[in-house]
């Protein structure tokens, strides 16, 4: 799931400081959600933050056009990490004394999700015991502060009390969301599911690939820092709230769609189970006939496709068999000029379709087998990236 970032922003002058934060976490690829005080809006327009989420901001508790019916309770389930940057001495001490008057307290009340508070203020307001006092209240309690620096303020004032530099700020949440980064700045296509065959306009022909192994590796690979754009025919799984899920019925749909988006990723993986034939005589009536003989037409290959177009893209495809398991995989990683084929038995116990578990072999163009022991295609799917970030 692509993570969520609840930033809070208040009535100071760094609140501009909050925009550059917004925009870095979205290239990041974080949904970043803002609340504004009342008095934040005084400093930046609620614009310019909807404009740089692509979310809608919200500032008052009691929002007519909102977006969830209980809103602050919405905002507090849906963060990853909440942050307050800028936080004033106000909202601070507002939230140590476990005060909630507005959208942002309410909801940072709520919320159980790690929450980072970075202050900004006057030297003097910073050095208040009062404030030190509040500030270690939170401390205490695990709210991480991320001190501000030292220097000349927008006061004319010269000490502490700077917001800390929005890069430090974005570095620390993208640390704590993402701790494990190695497919930044990489895109990864994967298909997953089954697709589905007309036969008539009311049937069709499928099989019971599940989506739990392409979905699996979506959503370790998002975590990772990868962009995933993930091509899904039937499914079974919850899926990444990805925008770049694409739904697809036919093995000819997602034929189209992968080639379509292949220009835009570094790596494709052919975790779906396309049907390999398709019905001659798709009848656009109900067939009535008592004895209906279906006569099947061979489908386009995906997986030959892409490996016939794929430059230096690294293709991932996998191998579900039945028998000679070994010797079927080869042949295909050599006809699809693949990189990596993972293959499996699908008839052996706690491998396959529709189960949690997968067991599966790798096998790599040079000859090297990798023989993994059972283990849960969630698990699976960080060994498997793993794998795919030592292919040359
Ligand atoms: C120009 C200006 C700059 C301000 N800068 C700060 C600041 O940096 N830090 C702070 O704690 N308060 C600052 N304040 C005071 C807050 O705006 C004030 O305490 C307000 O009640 C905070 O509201 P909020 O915490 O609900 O956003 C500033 C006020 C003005 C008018």
């Amino acid at each position: 799931m692509k993570k969520t970032v609840v930033l809070g922003v208040t009535g100071c002058i760094a609140a501009y400081k909050a925009c550059e934060i917004v925009s870095s976490l979205k290239k990041l690829n974080y949904d970043v959600r803002v609340i504004m005080t009342q008095n934040a809006t005084e400093f930046v327009s609620p614009l310019t933050f909807e404009t740089l989420s692509n979310n809608k901001v919200v500032v008052s508790t009691f929002e007519k056009n909102r977006e969830f019916n209980v809103e602050h309770i919405s905002y507090a389930k849906l963060a990853d990490i909440f942050v307050v940057a800028p936080a004033t001495a106000n909202v601070i001490s507002k939230i140590a004394d476990g005060i909630a008057d507005d959208m942002l307290t309410t909801t940072i009340m709520a919320t159980k999700a790690l929450k980072i508070i970075c202050p900004a203020m006057n030297t003097a307001m910073y050095e208040n015991p009062l404030f030190q006092q509040n500030l270690k209240k939170l401390k205490d309690l695990g709210y991480l502060i991320i001190e501000p620096e030292s220097g000349p303020l927008a006061c004319g004032d010269i000490g502490k009390g700077r917001l800390a530099d929005p890069q430090d700020i974005v570095a620390e949440i993208d640390k704590r969301l993402t701790p494990n980064p190695d497919y930044r700045g990489k895109t990864i296509l994967i298909t997953a599911g089954a697709t589905e065959e007309a036969i008539d306009s009311v049937r069709f022909i499928t099989n019971h690939s599940s989506g739990k192994m392409g979905i699996s590796i979506a959503k370790a690979a998002l975590a990772r820092g990868a962009k995933v754009i993930l091509i899904h025919g039937r499914v079974s799984e919850m899926l990444p709230d990805l925008s770049s899920n694409i739904y697809v019925k036919s093995t000819e749909d997602m034929y189209k769609e992968v080639i379509k988006n292949l220009d835009k990723c570094d790596i494709v993986i052919k975790a779906a189970a396309p049907s390999d034939y398709k019905v001659k005589n798709f009848s656009k009536e109900k067939i009535k006939a008592t004895n209906i003989n279906i006569e099947l037409e061979k489908n386009i290959d995906i997986a030959a496709e892409v490996g016939k177009r794929k430059d230096n893209k690294k293709l991932i495809i996998f191998a579900a068999e039945t028998s000679d398991l070994l010797k079927h995989a080869k042949n295909k990683l050599n006809s699809k000029n693949a990189d990596l084929v993972v293959a499996n038995d699908v008839l052996a116990e706690g491998a396959g379709f529709n189960v949690d578990t997968n067991i599966v072999t790798l096998i790599k163009p040079n000859g090297d087998i990798i023989s993994l022991e059972k283990m849960l295609k969630t698990k699976l799917a960080d060994v498997l990236l793993d794998n795919i970030l030592l292919l040359d």
